[in-house]
Order: C-alpha cells, then structure tokens, then sequence
C-alpha cells in the first residue's frame, strides 16, 4: 500500500472540475473579478477519468467533485457516467452551493453520484447576500429540497461559522437541519487561500458551539465515521438526528489525512495548504505512459510530509503565535477545499 512520509495512505481524491463560481463567499473568493483559467487549460473529462484510475489503482476508493463550482462545468453528469465505470471506485461525491441542483439533481442520481454536500450559512436571505454576495438563498433552498426528492442520502449541510457574522444561527440551522432529516456540520473559519481576512479571532470553535448547545440540544461524542474523515460525529441525546464538527483550527487532524487533491488545470496536490503542486496535465499532454505518470504520484506521495493544520494549531499555541501571510497558498477555488 502507497503510504507517505508520516505512513499516511493514499485514499481520497477532491477533483476541481473548475475554478469558476457563481457566489462570491467572503471566506472563500472575496474578489469581484478573477483570471479564470483557460478552457484549454482545463483536465478534460477523459483525462480526469485516466487519472482516477491511476489513482484508483494505487489505492484511492473515494472521489469527490469540488470547485469553485463544480456544477458550473458543463456536462458533469458525462463525468460521472465515466467515473462510474472505474473499477474499484466506490464512492463519487459532490460538494456543491446547491444553486443549479433544481435543474440537475434528477440527472446527476441517475448518472450515478452517491452523495452531496451543501453549503449553506445561514436561512437569512439579507445575511446570505452578504455573505456569498449573491441573492440566492431561495435557489440553493430549493436546490437542496430537489436533492432530497431526487433521493440523496445523507445530504451533509456544510456550515462554516464565523464570529459576528452567522454565529447566531447556530440554533436555527439545527433546527432547520432536524426538521428537513439534513446532517449539519458546523466548520471552524480557515485561512485557506490568500485572499479572505481570517483570523483567530473569527473562529467559533467547536468546543464553544457544542457549550453554547448544550442547554437545548444535549449530544454525545459519536466520533468519526471513518479515522481519516474531517468532521467528528455528535448525537443528539432524543436521537432525532446528529452533528458534525469540522475543526480543523482548533483539533486539527493531519494524522490520519489519506487526502489527495486535484486541480482544475491537473496540479496534483497532497495538502488544502500547499503552495504548489505536481503538473499532471503537461505531464499526460506530453504523451507519458500509465507506468509514468503512476511512478510520478507515487514518488510525490512517498515524499508528502504535509501536516499544516497541526503545524497552525502547534504555531496558535506558542508565544510567536501564527501568521497566515507566512505561506503563499493555492487558492481554494482552483483547488476546492
Ligand atoms: P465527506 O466526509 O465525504 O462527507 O466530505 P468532506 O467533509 O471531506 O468534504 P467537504 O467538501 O464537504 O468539506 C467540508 C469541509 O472540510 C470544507 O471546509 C473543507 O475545506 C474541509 N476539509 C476537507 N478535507 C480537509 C482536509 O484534508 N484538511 C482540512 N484542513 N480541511 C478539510
Ligand atoms: N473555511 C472553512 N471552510 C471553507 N469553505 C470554503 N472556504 C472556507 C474557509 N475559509 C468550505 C465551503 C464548502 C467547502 C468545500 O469548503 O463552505 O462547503
Ligand atoms: Fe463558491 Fe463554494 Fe467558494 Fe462560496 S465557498 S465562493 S460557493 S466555491
Ligand atoms: Fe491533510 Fe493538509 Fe488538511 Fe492536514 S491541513 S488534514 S495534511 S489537507
């Protein structure tokens, strides 16, 4: 089995299928304008499809769909028709802000999809224009209601909270979830990428939502599914439903991170934080072999020393303290969370 410096495994793979977006999220992609990258720069589907199955081969069984939006690239149900017929693949996921879901939940199940996630931030049409600088609430609502009806189960409601700007809906978001049968994961405001204004004292830690809870929705610690995965479960005590926590500032967990990224313009990349990554595409445009292109991920994957989340938490807990200015990240639009 393919293990990196730290005998991590390689095991998931987030495939970018573009960097563009319809919202403009404040935590994500501030900017108004962006330099999209060229459609010829984009993997197409047949390289994508290649790739996985190299990556399948060396121990991958999990594939997620991100962006910017990944629903933006046309044809994505062609992709996951393809996808689906790599052996050995398991699981293909989506992580999706759920505006166009109305028009393409039905064909995306039938295509073969296992799972999505939405991000949703609030149940506040005002708040969610500042938010994501768009007016789509109703949409992305109505998204996530087509979804259900289409079948998608669980559907994961992603959350990331931010001090003074959605924190106060952290009970209705339960509520809203408990009623409509959605799991909600409450994320911890990261500094990924460049461009947003993070810092510390943003973050609402899961400690702090779990005792800002407690007096009306009591849990238990459930942990996580799977040792490798992000969030960490908690049940509510009258057992209608659960809660994720995503906290990666405040418990990282780079120990147990099996997770490869691939961008839309083919970088293979071994951590949410890295600077940079390995060019597939030029590499597979330049006509190499299976036998090459798979030595190539294995010896960067052998390589893989990152732990930035541990490396943030050690950095927050000493006297320097940390600055996110330090390192020069990769966009989370071109690299999709
Ligand atoms: P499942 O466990 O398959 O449901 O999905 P997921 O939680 O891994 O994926 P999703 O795209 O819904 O991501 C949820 C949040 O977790 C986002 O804010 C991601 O940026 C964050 N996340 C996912 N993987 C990592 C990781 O390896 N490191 C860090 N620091 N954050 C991650
Ligand atoms: N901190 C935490 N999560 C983020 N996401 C985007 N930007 C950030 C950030 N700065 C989340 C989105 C989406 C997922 C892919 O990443 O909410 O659900
Ligand atoms: Fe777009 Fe998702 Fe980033 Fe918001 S978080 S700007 S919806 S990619
Ligand atoms: Fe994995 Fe990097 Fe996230 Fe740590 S910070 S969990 S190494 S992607």
């Amino acid at each position: 089995m393919l293990a990196d410096f730290y005998h991590r495994e390689l095991r998931d793979l987030r495939i970018s299928v573009t960097d563009r977006c319809n919202f403009r999220c404040t935590y994500c992609m501030p900017f108004d304008e962006y330099v999209w990258i060229d459609r010829e720069k984009l993997l197409t589907f047949e390289e994508i499809t290649r790739l996985t199955r190299l990556f399948v081969q060396l121990g991958v069984t999990k594939v997620r769909l991100t962006g910017g939006e990944p629903l933006l690239r046309s044809q994505l149900e062609g992709l996951i028709t393809q996808l689906g017929e790599v052996p050995g693949l398991s699981d293909i996921c989506l992580t999706t802000n759920a505006s166009r879901l109305v028009e393409k939940a039905t064909s995306l199940r039938a295509a073969g999809l296992s799972r999505i996630n939405i991000s949703l931030d609030t149940l506040d049409g005002e708040k969610f224009k500042r938010i994501a600088k768009r007016d789509k609430l109703s949409e992305v609502l109505a998204g996530i209601f087509a979804a259900k009806a289409s079948g998608f189960k669980p559907i994961k409601i992603n959350m990331v909270v931010e001090r003074g700007v959605n924190d106060d809906e952290i009970i209705s978001m339960i509520e809203f979830c408990r009623e409509h049968e959605l799991s909600l994961r409450f994320i911890e405001y990261m500094d990924v990428g460049n461009a947003n204004t993070w810092s510390s004292s943003k973050i609402v830690s899961k400690k702090e939502i779990l005792e800002r809870i407690s007096n009306f929705y009591p849990t238990q610690d459930g942990g996580r599914e799977k040792a490798s995965d992000p969030a960490v479960q908690y049940a509510f005590s009258d057992r209608r439903g659960d809660i994720g926590f995503i906290a990666s500032v405040t418990e990282p967990f780079c120990t147990n991170c099996t997770r490869a990224r691939l961008t839309a313009d083919g970088k293979f990349v071994t951590c949410l934080f890295s600077n940079d990554g390995l060019d597939l595409k030029t590499i597979l445009r330049g006509g190499a072999t299976d036998e090459v292109v798979t030595e190539l991920i294995t010896s960067a994957w052998q390589k893989r020393s990152d732990r930035y989340s541990d490396e943030r938490f050690e950095a927050l807990n000493s006297s320097e303290g940390y600055d996110p200015r330090l390192q020069k990240k990769i966009e989370m639009i071109t690299l999709g969370g």
